[in-house]
């Protein structure tokens, strides 16, 4: 017996290795590099061969066997394993100004003056697994835990086609500890709750819990039956004699190995450099097949790393970029009608206070009575709210099916909740306005604070407090009156100190000088914003002149068409504004005309690009006075782009600047280049 079965036993030994082999490399073509070599039936040729040949020879298997991935049996639960270098999570940030920061701390901390090289790559929402290898060949996976010890789920792990039994090539250290994240792609997600549903199973209730429950089942036949898979971000340890410099070549040399890792990975240059890296990735969060939750920014050099070191928990080389969630669930609880400046009367949900965007909110625009009966809202229901950037807070939809007994249907007033005057619809329009004008103290309080903005009369001191307290006691009934305002008077006021009040008084009277752009654009006309505002300055040269034109020659102003002209000619055809106008002229206001006939504006043809956040002035003031003087305000930046103002924050377009060797000017600057200009 032993004489035939010896030579047999070799023969076969040959062709199982070889089998094996080639199964591994096709496994990892398919799962590790997306690129399959042969077909899912060649496929199960080999490894049908290899399951027999083993069979016949069960002396031959070994645990790195391809066939053996699944082999193991059902276990009572998993020993617990300590992690030989605790397991540290990420320190983390939510904007880009701290991302800014921590590059500050780290060239601190470093010495160094030139920019650092990072690597970034997507933040997997998976599981966190640690695997470790002696002599290429796996004998642990184990999850997180507590960062110092987890579970050893190795029967699981090994059930991952991603996951390397043996590691490939010739040049393998003798020991590699690797990090990486399980998880399970949407698709596979998706396609496994169908196949689910359709054989009335229970459905997995999103990819994160799905990889975590399925890498915690105690039988690894049903870890083997789900869609998992593995990217490996980082080694843990590796013999002494490995000499790998960077995060950026440890991956390198993890791929070589026969480990997935993520294509999205950068080695990039400072800090502006990770921000565009960041940018680009959260745009196409959407496209990717997997969840994440942020992005990671490591110090790419080990030398770099080592010496930043690590605090309690958290490598002080690394951390997560995570933007704040801009939508948040709440409730609503009321519904307030606030009156503005022209009268529109907008609803207003009151909302049990939520972190939504990177701040509590609890107010949130309604818009207009189309937007309620849009959303189909009531008082007491629950409802998305969505806040992105400095955009105003908005409710986006609503959970119609938790809708308590108890909701309210909310009526939109039909008078003014401020003066009650009849709250009027036009035809056609979607807003609603309270009919009375200057007579309601919310539109005058609303107008005044216009007329002393920064962009019209540039009162400082003059806030909405005041402003409100001047309107009830009835010291101000328009614009005009500001300016008979005496300092006792001023100082008389609640939370007025005398020499806040004196203040205020010059800035007041400080104010009747000023262009006759801004002056126009403190009237208030419907339509009227500060680049049209500016327009109408140049042609008209003075208030009288304006407010004698007619619609026909009003439209021949640039940017004036006939809704902005018939808004003027209306409001110049009511008495009390042309009295308004009459009594600014008597209290000394007095409208400086732009420079005679500039030839030019001083920016005429000239395309100016903002990016990033500006303290001083909104994005919109910003574009108004750039139009004012006479340059278009784009979006994106090209060879063509004569200026780039750049905030904290600015990523793509600072780049692009660099690129297109177009000049960039920081706020301070701006403003500098601004007040000149308008001089
Ligand atoms: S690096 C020393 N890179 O995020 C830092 N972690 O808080 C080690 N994660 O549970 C982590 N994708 O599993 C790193 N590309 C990535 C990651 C990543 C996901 C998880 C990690 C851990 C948590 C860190």
């Amino acid at each position: 017996m032993a004489e035939t079965e010896r030579p047999s036993a070799v023969v076969a030994a040959a062709e199982i290795e070889r089998l094996r082999d080639l199964i591994d490399q096709h496994n990892h073509a398919y799962h590790v590099l997306d690129a399959p070599t042969i077909s899912d039936a060649e496929f199960d040729v080999l490894f049908d061969r290899l399951a027999a040949l083993e069979a016949e020879h069960p002396a031959l298997v070994t645990p790195e066997s391809p066939t053996q991935r699944i082999g193991a049996a059902p276990s009572e639960r998993f020993p617990s394993v300590q992690h030989p270098l605790p397991m540290l999570s990420l320190g983390k940030c939510t904007t880009f100004e701290e991302l800014r920061e921590f590059d500050a701390r780290i060239r601190r901390l470093l010495e160094r003056q030139e920019a650092v090289a990072y690597a970034c790559e997507p933040k997997i929402d998976g599981v966190a697994v640690r695997l470790f290898y002696a002599d290429g060949r796996l004998q642990l996976g184990a999850t997180r835990g507590d960062g110092e010890t987890g579970e050893d789920i190795t029967a699981n792990v090994r059930t991952l086609e991603s996951v390397p039994l043996r590691l490939r090539g010739d040049d393998i250290p003798a020991q590699l500890e690797v990090r990486g994240e399980v998880y399970m792609p949407r698709s596979a997600f998706q396609a496994f709750n169908e196949r689910s549903r359709a054989a009335g199973e229970r459905e997995l209730v999103n990819p994160r819990n799905g990889a975590a429950g399925s890498l915690r089942q105690l039988d690894p036949r049903v870890t083997a039956r789900r869609p998992l898979t593995m990217y490996c971000y980082g080694i843990g340890r590796i013999d002494a004699d490995w000499p790998i410099s960077s995060h950026v070549e440890s991956l390198e040399r993890l791929a070589a190995w026969g480990f997935r890792t993520n294509p999205l990975t950068r080695c990039v240059t400072g800090i502006d450099a990770v921000i565009e890296y960041v940018e680009g990735v959260l745009a196409q969060r959407g496209e990717l097949d997997y969840d994440i939750d942020g992005v990671v920014i490591k110090v790419d050099d080990f030398a770099a790393q080592d010496a930043l070191g690590v605090l309690t928990r958290t490598p002080r080389y690394a951390i997560a970029f995570k933007p704040a969630a801009e939508e948040a669930l709440t409730r609503v609880v009321g519904v307030d009608f606030q009156v503005g400046r022209t009268g529109a009367v907008t609803p207003v949900a009151r909302l049990e206070p939520v972190f939504v965007g990177g701040v509590t909110v609890s107010n949130a625009t309604l818009h207009n009575a189309d937007e309620i009966a849009r959303l189909e809202l009531r008082i007491g229901d629950l409802v998305w709210v969505r806040r992105a950037g400095d955009v105003i807070p908005q409710v986006v939809r609503v959970e119609h099916e938790q809708r308590p007994d108890d909701a309210r249907t909310i009526s939109f007033p039909e008078r003014c909740p401020v003066c009650a005057a009849a709250v009027e619809r036009a035809e056609g329009e979607v807003v609603a306005r309270c009919s009375a004008r200057r007579t309601c103290p919310a539109q005058l309080v609303h107008g005044l604070l216009h007329f002393a903005s920064r962009g019209a009369m540039d009162i400082q001191g003059l806030g909405e407090k005041l402003v409100a307290q001047l309107v009830e006691r009835e010291l101000v009934r328009d614009a005009a009156d500001l300016y008979e305002l005496d300092v006792d008077l001023l100082a008389g006021l609640e939370r007025m100190a005398e020499k806040s009040a004196r203040n205020l008084h010059a800035a007041i009277q400080g104010s009747r000088q000023r262009p006759l752009a801004r002056v126009i654009y403190a009237l208030g006309i419907r339509e009227v914003g500060e680049a049209t505002a500016a327009a109408l300055a140049r042609h008209f040269r003075s208030l009288d002149a304006l407010e004698k034109a007619d619609e026909e020659s009003l439209q021949a102003v640039r940017d004036v068409g006939p809704v902005v002209a018939r808004e003027i000619a209306e409001f110049f055809v009511q008495e009390e504004n042309r009295e308004l106008v009459a009594r600014l002229l008597a209290a000394g206001v007095d409208p400086e005309p732009p420079p005679a006939q500039p030839a030019r504006a001083p920016l005429e043809d000239q395309t100016w690009v903002l990016t990033g956040t500006l303290e001083a002035l909104t994005r919109k003031e910003a574009k108004a006075r750039l139009e004012a003087l006479g340059a278009r305000v784009s979006g994106s930046v090209s060879a063509q782009t004569d200026c780039v103002v750049a905030g904290p924050g600015a990523g793509q377009k600072l780049t692009d600047a660099r690129r297109h060797e177009v000049p960039v000017l920081d706020e301070a600057a701006f403003l500098e280049r601004l007040e000149e200009l308008e001089a």
